[in-house]
């Protein structure tokens, strides 16, 4: 996010618009926690993890009420474009912002879990997932050493993205999701069918979301029904920070600019977003109507691969 809130502060510098930075979200914004961001003022956050203006959850603005107050504070401040970066929550409340207040809004899509429609990517997707991997690599060393199952848990409340991506590239036996149904039996036929083939070790990725029980849930359902002994591992919140990926850099600078230049562009109202390379701009509101698939050929092969 950090080298996303860089790009905004810088693009709008070159087109000869000032920028204020908004510290806590939301929240922030409704206690009137602002001042200006000038381009020297973003140098050296590029490699940062997490946001240098913070960040939070607002009830208030979830009423209506609240983004009025929010929207008065804002042209009090002589502001007349807010940019917005973040998941679903953050893009819901700024389409309602913009269209019961009229204010003029940009979203950019900034969540690990990679669940918004209208961009292929969302900032620190990537990161999240070589952090989760590098975890996997490690484990794997102990699973391989002493012959162990292991289930390893990544986030992922709703969605299966971080799964799918880790379980391909760190060679997982079996990738459960919250978007498809979770099969016990069939989760157990592989186990089972791995070891017959001689495998000793293997690692199942579950995403938290799933909904047979998330990794400890499924680890004591598969010794009850196979007796397999298996350790787990939760990661947890390790996945949210650390130092951005030179691929999640890239994106975050492509897409604050973008957001400026949509801005500036008639593009008032979209989230922007990176589409097979291209940047495009997809209204707010089919941000979250229109669901975002999970590729389920990637859990297949990863099942294939597994050997
Ligand atoms: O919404 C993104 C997400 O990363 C989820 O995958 C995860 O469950 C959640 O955030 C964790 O949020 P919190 O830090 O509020 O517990």
């Amino acid at each position: 996010m950090n080298a996303c809130i860089r790009a905004v502060v810088r693009m709008a510098w070159q087109r000869g618009v000032a920028t204020t930075g908004i510290r806590r979200g939301y929240a922030g914004l409704l206690d009137g926690e602002m001042e200006p961001l000038l381009s020297r003022g973003v140098a050296n956050i590029i490699q940062r993890g997490g946001t240098v203006l913070e960040t939070s959850r607002s009830e208030e603005f979830r009423t209506p009420e609240g983004r009025r107050c929010a929207a008065e504070r804002l042209r009090a401040a002589g502001i007349e474009a807010l940019v917005a970066i973040g998941g679903d929550g953050t893009l819901r409340g700024l389409a309602a912002l913009q269209e019961e207040t009229g204010m003029v809004c940009i979203g950019v899509p900034g969540t690990i879990d990679n669940d918004v429609f209208g961009t292929d990517y969302t900032i620190g997707f990537d990161t999240a997932v070589n952090t989760a991997l590098e975890a996997i690599d490690r484990i794997r060393d102990t699973a391989a050493s002493h012959e162990r199952l292991f289930f390893v848990e990544v986030m992922g409340r709703s969605s299966g993205f971080i799964a799918a991506e880790v379980g391909i590239a760190g060679g997982a036996e079996d990738v459960l999701v919250p978007e498809l149904p979770t099969s016990l039996e069939a989760l157990c036929r592989v186990l089972q069918e791995s070891r017959d083939r001689g495998k000793k070790s293997s690692i199942v990725i579950v995403a938290e979301g799933d909904e047979a029980g998330g990794a400890l849930g499924i680890a004591s359902q598969v010794k009850a029904r196979l007796g397999m002994e298996s350790r787990i591992c939760i990661l947890g919140h390790i996945q949210r920070g650390g130092a951005p990926t030179a691929r999640d850099r890239v994106l975050a600078s492509m897409l604050g600019a973008g957001a400026v230049e949509g801005l500036l562009h008639g593009h008032a109202g979209t989230m922007v977003g990176q589409v097979r390379g291209e940047l495009s701009y997809t209204p707010l509101r089919e941000t979250w109507k229109r669901a975002k698939p999970l590729d389920a050929r990637l859990l297949d092969l990863a099942r294939v691969l597994a050997g």
